[in-house]
């Protein structure tokens, strides 16, 4: 799709696409579109997440898969002859280094499924190169980066979708629609978790990296450190110097569904409580536990889930405790508490939001009609912030105050030192 046929489209979809709701209505996609009209999109990043992009947005009518990057050679040919054999008529191009990719002017969007601590730059990058970006979660490796994607993306007129597919679906938008009426009252905390915690991966010599792999240009930002296999693929989540373990990871899975029905305000202090594994290399947390508080809402993270209904099945959840009663809801179920009675649902309360179309079509229909998504990157950013701050007071070990409205924390040089890094030379982070 060419720049021209964005602006053909913008007129198209917002003459008349606004819906009684005030939501863009989501379009219904054409079977068979003409090339002409597809979204050419490239995928970056090609893991079990890359590919599970890949296949997606393959499958999407109206969107078709230009390009491929991996800096990984074995695996961009795995991810070629996979993709050919899904769809033999695919022309994708192959690259090891994604500026390629953003110099090609024929490519609408970018997918990025890189590791965490490329996100912002590879988001910023295809923002400057006229793309649009379809970004995994956690949004960012650092609160800097995500101040430096809004400002970025928000300039040059780029979509954003964060990759939290569940976002997309039916329970979360019952949730929401339950919370949002009322009939709980109103809720003044909210309990999250996620068991299990990273894991220590032992003490492995370093190694040369694979001759497939580029792994000065997979360090990227990030300081230098020698190659061994469990920093790299699939494992370095579990590093704080990448990622933030199995918190930064799940954080915005869950604590979508209380900013998409509560969206709270004002954070004020944050207290993590952890430790890390001692069994390895691995530096994220074994296990963390974090106080959150929020103008009238108390937020509590768990490592081990509360006993609340239904929790003992799900390794992760949500429950919202409000005047006059609880929910509990994981990304498939909820069991709400009402009147001393255990109930699935509210059949009283209206479906008021829009359901999307698919998380991935919910972005392609924004990529043509030049509005925002669901998972847009304001709502993204303000759901991120938690989690980046928890992860300082975890490695600070104490309490911090924090301003909301300055993005700084509050007499604590140290704490405002840690919400960025110093990126390794040649990478800077543009403002
Ligand atoms: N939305 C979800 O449910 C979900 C699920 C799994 C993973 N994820 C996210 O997807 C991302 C990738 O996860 P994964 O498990 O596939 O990781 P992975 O380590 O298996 O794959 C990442 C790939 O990116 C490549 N890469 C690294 N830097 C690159 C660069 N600069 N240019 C091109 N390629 C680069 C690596 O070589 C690797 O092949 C993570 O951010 C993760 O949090 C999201």
């Amino acid at each position: 799709m060419k720049k021209d046929m964005k602006i053909n489209r913008r007129r198209f979809i917002t003459s008349g696409a606004l819906g009684v709701l005030g939501l863009p209505l989501l379009s219904i996609p054409s079977r068979n579109a003409a090339p002409s009209d597809r979204v050419r999109v490239a995928v970056i990043g090609l893991g079990s997440q890359g590919r599970s992009h890949m296949n997606w947005f393959n499958n999407l009518p109206d969107a078709e898969i230009a390009a491929l990057c991996d800096l990984d050679k074995k695996r961009l040919e795995e991810t070629r002859k996979q993709l050919q054999s899904i769809n033999p008529d695919s022309r994708a191009d192959i690259y090891t280094d994604f500026r390629h990719v953003l110099d090609r002017k024929d490519i609408d969007a970018i997918t990025c499924a890189t590791p965490d601590h490329w996100h912002a730059l590879v988001a910023i990058m295809a923002s400057q190169a006229g793309k649009d970006v379809y970004g995994e979660k956690p949004l960012t490796y650092s609160l800097t980066e995500g101040q430096a994607m809004l400002k970025n993306l928000k300039g040059n007129n780029s979509v954003f979708q964060l990759g939290t597919q569940i976002h997309a679906g039916e329970n979360y938008h019952r949730v929401a629609e339950i919370i949002q009426s009322g009939r709980l009252g109103k809720i003044h905390t909210v309990r999250l978790w996620k068991t299990g915690g990273s894991p220590g991966l032992g003490f492995p010599p370093n190694q040369d990296p694979p001759d497939t792999l580029d792994w000065n240009m997979w360090l990227g930002p990030a300081p230098y450190e020698e190659y061994t296999p469990v920093r790299c693929h699939g494992t370095y989540r579990y590093f704080l110097d990448y990622s933030g373990g199995v918190f930064a990871d799940f954080w915005c899975h869950i604590a979508d569904i209380m900013f998409m029905s509560i969206h709270p305000k004002g954070l004020s202090s944050i207290e993590s409580r952890g430790e890390r594994p001692q069994d390895g290399i691995a530096d994220a947390p074994r296990w963390i536990d974090v106080d959150f508080k929020f103008e009238d809402l108390n937020v509590y993270w768990t490592t081990k889930p509360p006993d609340v209904p239904g929790s003992d099945k799900m390794h992760i959840g949500a429950h919202f405790e409000g005047a006059n009663g609880s929910l509990t809801c994981d990304y498939t179920t909820r069991f709400i508490k009402l009147n001393n009675e255990i109930l699935t649902d509210l059949p009283e309360v209206p479906v008021t939001l829009t359901r999307s179309p698919g998380h991935q079509q919910n972005f392609v229909n924004a990529v043509k009609s030049r509005t925002q998504p669901e998972s847009n990157l304001v709502y993204a950013r303000e759901m991120t912030i938690p989690m980046h701050l928890a992860v300082i007071s975890f490695r600070l070990k104490r309490k911090l105050r924090w301003d909301s409205l300055k993005e700084r924390f509050i007499g604590d040089e140290a704490a405002d030192f840690l919400l960025s890094r110093t990126y390794r030379k040649p990478w800077s982070l543009p403002s």
